[in-house]
C-alpha cells in the first residue's frame, strides 16, 4: 500500500516487455502456487514433484522454500507471529515478481496465518492458487523428519507450529490434497490436473 511506502520521490518504471509477451514466449501462463500446511506435510516435497513435472513439460517454474529462503533473504527473521507475517509478506513479493517475469512460483511456506496469506493472495491478483497441503497433526509428528517436533515437546524449539504456535487451516483453497493418504504421485497429478483445468499449462 502507498502508504506504508517510506521512500519518497519513487516512480514506476514500465518496460516495453509485457508480461503477456513472456508468458507467450514461455508458451504458458504464470501462476503462483501457494503450498501451505505444517511442517512435515510435505509441501516441499510436492512442491519440488511439481516443479520436476513442469519442467518435464518444457514450463518455468521454480520452488520457494521457507528453510531455504530463510537462509538468504529472511535470515533475519524467527517464527515470532510478526516474523512470521514478514516472511510471508517477502514472499507474496518475490512470487508476484516471478509472475510478472512469466515464471510459475511455487511456495512451499507454512505461512500459518490466514490474513497473511491472504495478503499474498492479494498481491498477485487473480493468480493464486492455493493448496493446502494437509496431514494430520499426528502423523507429520510420527514422522518429524527434521526431528523438530521432537525437539519441540521437550520444549527446545519455541513457538513450534502445531506444537506451540497455531496454524490456521485455509478456509477456501482452490485444492485440498491430503498427504496421509494420497501418495505423493497422486498429490502432484491432483496439483497438475488443476492447473491445466485452469488453462495455466
Ligand atoms: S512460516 O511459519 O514463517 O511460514 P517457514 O515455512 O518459513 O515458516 O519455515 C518453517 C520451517 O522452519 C519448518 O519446516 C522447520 O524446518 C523450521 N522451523 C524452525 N523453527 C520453527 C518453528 N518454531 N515453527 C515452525 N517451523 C520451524
Amino acid at each position: 500500500m502507498a502508504e506504508d511506502i517510506k521512500s519518497t520521490h519513487i516512480t514506476w518504471h514500465h518496460g516495453d516487455v509485457t508480461r503477456a509477451d513472456r508468458e507467450r514466449l514461455n508458451g504458458h501462463k504464470a501462476v503462483v502456487v501457494w503450498f501451505t500446511g505444517l511442517s512435515g506435510s510435505g509441501k516441499s516435497t510436492l512442491a519440488l514433484a511439481v516443479e520436476s513435472k513442469l519442467f518435464e513439460r518444457g514450463c518455468r517454474s521454480y520452488v520457494l522454500d521457507g528453510d531455504n529462503v530463510r537462509h538468504g533473504l529472511n535470515k533475519n527473521l524467527g517464527f515470532s507471529p510478526t516474523d512470521r507475517t514478514e516472511n510471508i509478506r517477502r514472499i507474496g513479493e518475490v512470487a508476484n515478481l516471478f509472475i510478472q517475469a512469466g515464471v510459475m512460483a511455487l511456495t512451499a511456506f507454512i505461512s500459518p496465518y490466514r490474513a497473511d496469506r491472504d495478503a499474498a493472495r492479494k498481491i498477485a491478483g487473480a493468480d493464486f492458487v492455493e493448496v493446502y497441503v494437509k496431514c494430520a497433526l499426528d502423523v507429520c509428528e510420527a514422522r518429524d523428519t527434521k526431528g523438530l517436533y521432537k525437539k519441540a515437546r521437550a520444549g527446545e524449539v519455541k513457538e513450534f507450529t502445531g506444537i506451540s504456535a497455531p496454524y490456521e487451516e485455509p478456509l477456501e483453497p482452490e485444492l485440498v490434497v491430503d498427504t496421509a493418504v494420497e501418495t505423493l504421485e497422486e498429490s502432484t497429478e491432483k496439483v497438475l490436473a488443476y492447473l491445466a483445468q485452469r488453462g495455466v499449462i
